[in-house]
């Protein structure tokens, strides 16, 4: 898979990407083959924890059908200890052109955050097409997508921030939505308890989750 050239390919695994908040290393590890069990290969790890690039380095050698990517990126020093750890792509909250030139300069394929028409424009300028609306519900969501498809034709984005298996079908059946983001598939409740059993069954139920 050549993420370099088409970051679009990271839908191509599946309509939910989870975005995973890591706070001890030592869960890393189970916490991704549950998911891996689940059918979900994509992982953001977010790089808001200690535990985070510890952890990204640990499953990008461990893991190898994995695809271990960090999020959270918000400067270009950011972006260097991702690749450095061996994250295969980054996510971001927002957009700014540094961020942009420092993954391109590393070949790390950025899924960039927007939440206006000017950042979408900006991130385009500098040639990414594959954005993430964040934090999509509380900026809009669907109608927002749905009034961006016509103007922003030809771009295509994922989602994130207030998505739920139950409005995950609705995002998914607009034309400009690839797949979607989100922290349920990782309960705290169950990841403090080494509920496996239960991230995988919600990682499957997410895997199988389909346009409305
Ligand atoms: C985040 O960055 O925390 C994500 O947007 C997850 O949002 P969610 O918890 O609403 O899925």
């Amino acid at each position: 898979m050549n993420l370099i050239n088409d970051p679009l390919q990271l839908a191509s695994h599946g309509p939910v990407i989870p975005v995973i908040v890591i706070e001890r290393v030592q869960e890393a590890l189970p916490l991704a083959e549950a998911l891996l069990a689940g059918g979900v290969s994509v992982l953001e790890v977010t790089l808001r924890t200690e535990a985070a690039l510890p952890a990204i380095a640990q499953l990008a050698k461990t893991l190898p059908e994995a695809i271990v990517g960090a999020g959270t990126l918000r400067c270009a020093a950011d972006a260097q200890r991702a690749k450095d750890a061996g994250a295969r792509f980054a996510v971001s909250p927002g957009y700014t052109p540094a961020l942009g030139a420092a993954c391109r300069a590393l070949q790390l394929p950025l899924l960039p955050g927007v939440a206006t028409s000017s950042e979408v424009m900006t991130a385009l300028d500098d040639g990414f097409s594959f954005l993430k609306l964040f934090p999509a519900a509380a900026v809009g969501g669907h109608a927002l997508l749905k009034s961006w498809a016509s103007p922003f034709a030809g771009v295509h984005f994922c989602p994130t921030g207030g998505i739920t298996p139950a409005n995950a079908p609705q995002y998914l059946q607009l034309s400009n939505v690839r797949c979607v983001g989100g922290s349920w598939l990782l309960p705290g409740d169950a990841v403090r308890a080494g509920d496996w059993a239960r991230v995988t069954q919600l990682a499957r139920a997410a895997q199988a989750l389909r346009p409305a």
